[in-house]
């Protein structure tokens, strides 16, 4: 069974839907056909429709290099240059354990105490280092990899052999100080855009580092891909993207994923990146916040229940979760749960999902439930590929372009000219 999207509690809210489904489809055959602002930016499909196995090769044999030389994984981007790796790592990796090399992140930040201590830390292991920026030129990681590659410079003999830069293939500073080192390189490929570069090497080569199945991962993008080919306006994808529209127009301003595990954070935060870049431009879009069920049902669990009525909520659950620790009776049932025995975690975050689902609904906030299978690889690529879809198919809709991100330059501008970069 694919992918899922329960829209029982989003349907009762919305005024006129199927009047919408012709738009919806017509936007969805424009992206097929490359008829957006940004065609060439479309690459992130493409390399779908024609997978590059050789490359999928060779991002396993240096992970496997990495995996088997080292005890730290460094990994130097921001935004869309780090927060698929750490999603998918996340969803994918067995909490609490010690298998293959730590993969820790820099230059996602400027925390001054984080990076003087990974230094520290970093002192008397076997470091390898993935910095990773399309531009090259951005400025969190340039600076954190100048410290880095002093680093490993000082560290280690084959300093150049544990360097290795994914970047543009022909310009910026990364690209230009790879090739005047010889650092192993990889591409960052030109029409795709850096929040949808996961399946790049971008993502595959930390990805395969921390021992997941890159190939299984990619090919779950790829069936994702070829299925939406022929689909029409009742595809998941194309009715979420269609939903969200629709209620856009009627006011909502809010869109929260709330994750019912905590391996799914990083998809939620990857997800986060991926609409509020694409969709929030021209005064458009909602705006998109993860939160963690049920952590965040005891912080902002109020707010939702009963705050502004302008949110709305998609749900990540994951079908076949596990049951994890099982209650027993206990005798003096001094803490009174015995009315659980005989339950796993598992049933019982079933229930507070179903719970939580139908409370918001009540309470006036509509929701989706998109459902997993599986937390396995094949299912992560096309959880992928389907929000990649629906947020070039939602860009349509608002009339926006979903493939470039302009208003992140003014940060950088007003930073620059405080720290007196020349220009
Ligand atoms: O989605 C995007 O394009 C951005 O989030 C970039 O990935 C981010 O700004 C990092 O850019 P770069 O990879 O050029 O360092």
């Amino acid at each position: 069974m694919p992918l899922t999207l329960d829209r029982s509690h989003v349907l009762p809210f919305l005024d006129d839907r199927p009047a919408l489904d012709d738009r919806v489809a017509q936007a969805h055959r424009r992206v097929l056909d490359g008829e957006t602002e940004m065609p060439e930016m479309l690459g992130w499909r493409r390399m779908l429709l024609d997978p590059d196995d050789a490359l999928l090769e060779s991002v396993a044999e240096t992970a496997a290099e990495i995996r088997d030389r080292a005890d730290v994984l460094l990994c130097i981007g921001i935004g869309g240059s780090y927060l698929g790796a750490e999603a998918v790592m996340q969803a994918l990796d067995t909490p609490f354990s010690d298998d293959g090399p730590e993969i820790l992140f820099a230059g996602h930040h400027l925390g001054p105490e984080y990076h003087e201590r990974l230094f520290q830390y970093l002192d008397g292991k076997s470091v390898y280092v993935n910095v990773i920026s399309k531009s090259g030129t951005t400025l969190e990681p340039a600076l954190a990899f100048r410290f880095a590659r002093r680093f490993v410079e000082r560290h280690f003999d084959d300093a150049d052999r544990r360097i290795i830069a994914t970047t543009d293939a022909d310009r910026g500073a990364l690209h230009d100080l790879a090739v005047d080192k010889g650092y192993r390189r990889y591409v960052v490929p030109n029409g795709v855009g850096g929040r949808f570069s996961v399946l790049t090497p971008v993502g595959l080569l930390p990805i395969a580092a921390s021992g997941v199945d890159t190939r299984s991962l990619f090919y779950g993008a790829v069936a994702g891909a070829r299925e939406v080919t022929d689909a029409d306006a009742g595809h998941p994808a194309l009715q979420y993207a269609g939903d969200r529209y629709a209620l856009g127009e009627q006011g909502y301003k809010t869109e929260v994923m709330a994750v019912m595990d905590p391996a799914l954070r990083g998809i939620g935060a990857w997800w986060q990146q991926l609409f509020g870049e694409s969709e929030g431009k021209d005064g458009k879009g909602l705006f998109p916040v993860v939160l963690q069920y049920t952590t965040d049902l005891h912080s902002v669990g109020q707010y939702v229940q009963q705050g502004q009525r302008t949110l709305v909520e998609s749900f990540l659950r994951i079908d076949d979760a596990g049951e994890g620790l099982e209650v027993a009776e206990q005798d003096d049932n001094g803490d009174g749960l015995n009315y659980l025995a005989g339950k796993t975690y598992g049933e019982i975050n079933e229930k507070a999902y179903a719970a939580t689902a139908e409370a918001h609904a009540e309470g006036g906030v509509p929701n989706w439930t998109v459902t997993l299978p599986r937390l396995d690889a094949e299912n992560v690529g096309r959880l992928i590929h389907f929000y990649e879809h629906a947020v070039s198919v939602s860009g349509k809709l608002l009339g926006v372009n979903p493939f470039n991100q302009p208003g992140v330059e003014n940060y950088k501008q007003k930073m620059f000219s405080l720290l007196g970069k020349p220009s």
